[in-house]
């Protein structure tokens, strides 16, 4: 066996016609079920390359909202996926693969939030768009990685309540005239990104500047030169004058980067920092979705008008 052959036989270049096959029909099915498919940034190169749009969270939700497609195929994890449920009822939308959720939206829960809220009369509640639509439901404002600062400044309360994220809560306390209360979560994935990994992939690129993601821990985002959500990255990469990034976020990142500017080097710090939910994700998956309409995310009425609001108020500040 060759190192262009896999254990069970197949040639690498048979795989790869079977996922254009795969992609040929998903475009074809598609269009007959009038339906829109939005990727993250993080996801596999060959479902980010069937999007109709890739982005972060905000992006998508924008795309969620605008769109007139019957079915809106969500290749991401199951947060965002209630976000367009939110923001776009009466339309079918699916997530490929339901074990697809984010661990740090699982950290909260609307009860301790409620409880946060009576610890802290008068503040507000502003909850990081990586929450479930019942923390949503009972929160003021949403907010993204590409707008946690300014959705802060805006809030009409002096103190603010962020939930789940701590990293970000902290990077956006040091950035507004406001006490920020944060709930204690995080993300593994980017918790797991060290200062000595990134300091090391410097050294290994003397030349590069370093692009990190606010969900990393305060003493990485201190090595950092450009801090910004995974769509802000592009634009990053694209403004700077250097030719070289280390990426200090998900992994996936390096595709959409590579594809924006294809004369730039980018490199993860070691080892890579892999979401495995944000993975699991297939071209196959994405067929099945589309063939049975199944599996739905759903989110109940009362529960989707409530988080609606606070969506909303998030979408109207710009
Ligand atoms: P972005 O909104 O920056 O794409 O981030 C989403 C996310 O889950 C990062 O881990
Ligand atoms: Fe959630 Fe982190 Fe994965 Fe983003 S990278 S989906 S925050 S676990």
């Amino acid at each position: 066996m060759t190192h262009h052959d896999t254990e069970v036989g197949h040639s690498i270049d048979e795989l790869l016609l079977d996922d254009a096959a795969i992609a040929e029909q998903v475009l074809k099915i598609k269009d007959e079920r009038n339906a829109v498919i939005l990727v993250h940034n993080y996801q596999r190169p060959e479902v980010q390359d069937i999007g109709d749009f890739t982005g972060d969270s905000l992006g998508l939700a924008r795309k969620a909202a605008e769109t007139d497609a019957d079915v809106i195929v969500f290749c991401g994890v199951h947060f965002m996926a209630e976000t367009a449920c939110i923001l776009s009822p009466g339309k079918v939308v699916l997530l490929p693969e339901m074990r697809a959720g984010c661990p740090m939206a699982d950290m909260a829960d609307a009860p301790g939030v409620l409880r946060m809220r009576e610890e802290n009369p008068g503040a507000m509640v502003v909850s990081y768009v990586n929450t479930t639509a019942e923390v949503k439901a009972v929160s003021d404002y949403c907010c993204t990685s590409a707008n946690a600062v300014p959705v802060v400044e805006a809030v009409p309360s002096d103190t603010v309540l962020f939930v789940p994220d701590r990293n970000l809560a902290a990077y956006v306390a040091c950035r507004v005239d406001k006490k920020v209360v944060a709930w204690d979560g995080f993300c593994p994935t980017h918790e797991n990104i060290t200062p000595t990994q990134v300091i090391e992939a410097k050294e290994a690129h003397p030349a590069a500047e370093v692009i990190a993601h606010p969900e990393c821990r305060g003493e990485v985002l201190d090595l950092a030169d450009h801090i910004r959500s995974t769509s802000g990255m592009l634009d990053a990469a694209l403004q700077s004058d250097a030719e070289e990034f280390v990426v200090a976020t998900e992994v996936g990142m390096l595709y959409p980067l590579g594809l924006a500017a294809p004369g730039k080097h980018f490199y993860s710090p070691s080892p890579e920092p892999l979401c495995p939910n944000m993975k699991l994700t297939t071209l196959s998956r994405v067929l099945w979705a589309l063939q049975t309409l199944e599996p739905r995310v759903t989110v109940p009425e009362e529960t989707r008008v409530r988080a609606l609001g606070a969506v909303e108020r998030m979408l109207a500040l710009g």
